[in-house]
């Protein structure tokens, strides 16, 4: 099924936080519960964030008028890190002038759209990749930018997908992804369902993978990908491409052109989501934390960016916008 779906006037999601071990589906019928599913990473993932964004504009248009403007700030504030959220907001909203039912065709194209702009995307990035590195390729992957985080298909994983397709994909180290686990329950079950060889390993053996040359390739998904280059993604993304440039491999980050966030000028300008810190205590319930849910990737790291558009090489000093 799809990860995000709009049936008989509601929201019908999987619940992510109960991935592996059980597939349970969310039935939204209000803005106040999508916002809770979006809060507690129910759905998550960028492109599904903006896919939720503009179907949630459509629930508020379409509900109690008195409460639009307080339904749609508080979609809008979900989540501050992803664009897409905002976007989808905005995209949908845009539609209001032509009617309220304009707002939910506005909407439902966004959600019918993702599927073939994953798959235009990853087979750019798939084309470019195999241009770049000889025979199947080794990838590493964090966090989880699968069909999970979108609608269907994927964005990373939707080139690994497209990869796999044609043969020429070897193998997928896969990041814990800390503290939620994105990688060791969203994106080792989304790469055993697609027969993928896979192994997986703790964050902090990510420069080691590739230290020892076994992947050929960093990819992920962003959040958000500012003017200069700059790629927001999950925290943990940056010290990968740290040591992605380290081994000399290329950093490729695979987003829909709705993650480009051509207003702000770098990665500085981006708000930083900070979690609560009992997602990250292990121990003693009085230490402070500082649980940031996302790091800013330089420019200078990042060998390409490739969209459904275009392949931009930031690295070299080209910019998005
Ligand atoms: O906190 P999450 O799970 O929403 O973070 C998701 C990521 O960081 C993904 O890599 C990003 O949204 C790209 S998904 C195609």
């Amino acid at each position: 099924m799809r990860t995000i779906d709009w049936q008989d006037h509601h929201i019908v999601a999987i619940d992510q936080t109960k991935l592996p071990s059980e597939v349970v589906v969310l039935e939204i019928f209000t803005v106040e519960r999508l916002v809770d599913a979006i809060q507690r990473l129910a759905i998550r993932g960028a492109p599904a964030l903006g896919v939720a964004g503009a179907l949630g504009t459509a629930m508020a248009v379409l509900g109690e008028p008195a409460h639009l403007d307080r339904d749609i700030a508080a979609l809008r504030a979900a989540r501050p890190t992803a664009v897409n959220l905002a976007w989808g907001v905005d995209q949908a909203l845009a539609a209001l002038p032509d009617g309220r039912d304009a707002v939910l065709t506005a909407a439902l194209e966004i959600l019918e759209s993702d599927a073939a702009r994953n798959r235009a995307l990853s087979e750019r990035a798939a084309d470019w990749l195999t241009a770049q590195v000889d025979g199947p390729i080794a990838i590493q992957t964090h966090c989880n930018a699968g069909a999970l985080a979108c609608v269907e298909w994927g964005t990373a994983l939707g080139v690994v997908r497209s990869l796999h397709l044609r043969g020429l994909l070897r193998h997928v180290y896969v990041d814990e992804t800390r503290p939620l686990l994105q990688g060791a329950r969203l994106t080792a079950w989304e790469l055993a369902d697609m027969g993928v060889a896979h192994t997986l390993v703790v964050d902090s053996a990510g420069a080691t993978v590739l230290a020892r040359g076994l992947a050929q390739a960093v990819v992920v998904g962003a959040d958000r990908i500012t003017a200069n280059g700059d790629v927001v993604n999950k925290i943990g993304t940056y010290p990968l491409a740290l040591a992605a440039a380290r081994a000399g491999v290329p950093f490729l980050v695979a987003a829909p052109e709705s993650t480009v966030d051509p207003a702000l000028a770098s990665g500085a300008d981006v708000e930083i989501e900070v979690r609560d810190g009992r997602e990250i205590l292990g121990g003693l319930p009085d230490t402070p934390t500082l649980n940031l849910a996302f790091d800013v990737t330089p420019a200078d790291l990042v060998t390409a960016i490739v969209t459904e558009d275009r392949l931009v090489r930031p690295a070299t000093g080209e910019r998005l916008a």
